[in-house]
C-alpha cells in the first residue's frame, strides 16, 4: 500500500518525507486555502514546491470548476505545472465526461468526494488513474467507510478494473492499518495518524530498559 499525505502544508510534507515513507500528496481547495494560498499564481508555485518536495511522488492537485469546459481546461493548466500532478474531480456528471476526456489524452486524475461502491464504479469506467473513497466522513455520518474500501475493492478485483483505491479522509492510525487490510492501494494521511503508526507503549517500556540494562556494559 502506498503512503501519501493529505495536506498542503511544505513542513508537514518535508517531516513525512524526510521519514522515508511517502509516495505522494494529496490537497483540496479546503487543504489550500488553509495555507493562506490566494491566486493563480501562487497556487501553481504552492503546487510546483510540493512536486519538487516529494520528488517522483505523485500530488493531486483539485479543480474548482464543475462543467466540463472549466474542468477540462483547469485540468490542463494543473497538468502542465508538473509531470507528476494528478488532476482532481468531483464526483459529478461533468467530472465523470472529464475524466474520460483526461483519460483518452494522458492525464493522470484522482476522482473525489466518492461516498458508495456505485460511485466507484462510474470512476473507474471513466479511466479514473485513482478513485477516493472519504472513509472518515463515512464513519462520521454512522456508515461503515472500510466496509466501503473492502466492497470497491471487491468489485475491482472481479472486474479487472486497474483504477487504484485511494482511501482518503483518514482520521486515525487505525483507519489506515483498516484500510491496507481491506485492499486499498493507496491511503492518504494527515501526518498524526501516520505518526500515530509509531506508537505502542510496550515499544516506550522496551526502549527503556534496554537503554537501561546498556549503562551496565557501556
Ligand atoms: O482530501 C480529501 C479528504 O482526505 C478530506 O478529508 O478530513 O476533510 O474529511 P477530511
Amino acid at each position: 500500500m502506498k503512503f501519501f499525505i493529505d495536506t498542503a502544508n511544505l513542513a508537514q510534507i518535508k517531516e513525512a518525507h524526510e521519514l522515508g515513507i511517502l509516495d505522494g500528496v494529496t490537497t483540496n481547495p479546503s487543504l489550500m486555502a488553509k495555507e493562506g494560498i490566494k491566486g493563480t499564481d501562487a497556487v501553481q508555485n504552492h503546487y510546483k514546491t510540493i512536486c519538487e518536495l516529494v520528488d517522483g511522488g505523485d500530488v493531486s492537485a483539485e479543480v474548482i470548476s464543475t462543467d466540463f469546459d472549466g474542468i477540462v481546461e483547469e485540468g490542463k493548466k494543473l497538468a502542465a505545472i508538473h509531470p507528476n500532478i494528478v488532476v482532481k474531480v468531483p464526483m459529478i456528471k461533468d467530472g465523470v465526461k472529464a475524466l474520460r476526456w483526461f483519460t483518452e489524452n494522458g492525464i493522470r486524475t484522482n476522482c473525489t468526494l466518492v461516498f458508495s461502491a456505485g460511485q466507484a464504479i462510474l470512476a473507474a469506467k471513466a479511466g479514473a488513474t485513482y478513485v477516493s473513497p472519504f472513509i472518515g466522513r463515512i464513519d462520521d455520518s454512522s456508515w461503515d467507510g472500510i466496509e466501503l474500501i473492502a466492497q470497491i475493492s471487491q468489485i475491482y478485483s472481479i472486474q479487472g478494473f486497474k483504477t487504484e483505491i485511494l482511501a482518503a479522509s483518514i482520521r486515525n492510525a487505525l483507519h489506515i492499518v483498516k484500510c491496507a487490510e481491506a485492499g486499498a492501494d493507496v491511503c492518504t494521511c494527515p501526518l498524526d495518524s501516520i505518526l500515530g503508526l509509531l506508537k505502542h507503549p510496550l515499544t516506550d517500556i522496551g526502549l527503556a530498559k534496554f537503554l537501561e540494562d546498556a549503562k551496565k556494559f557501556a
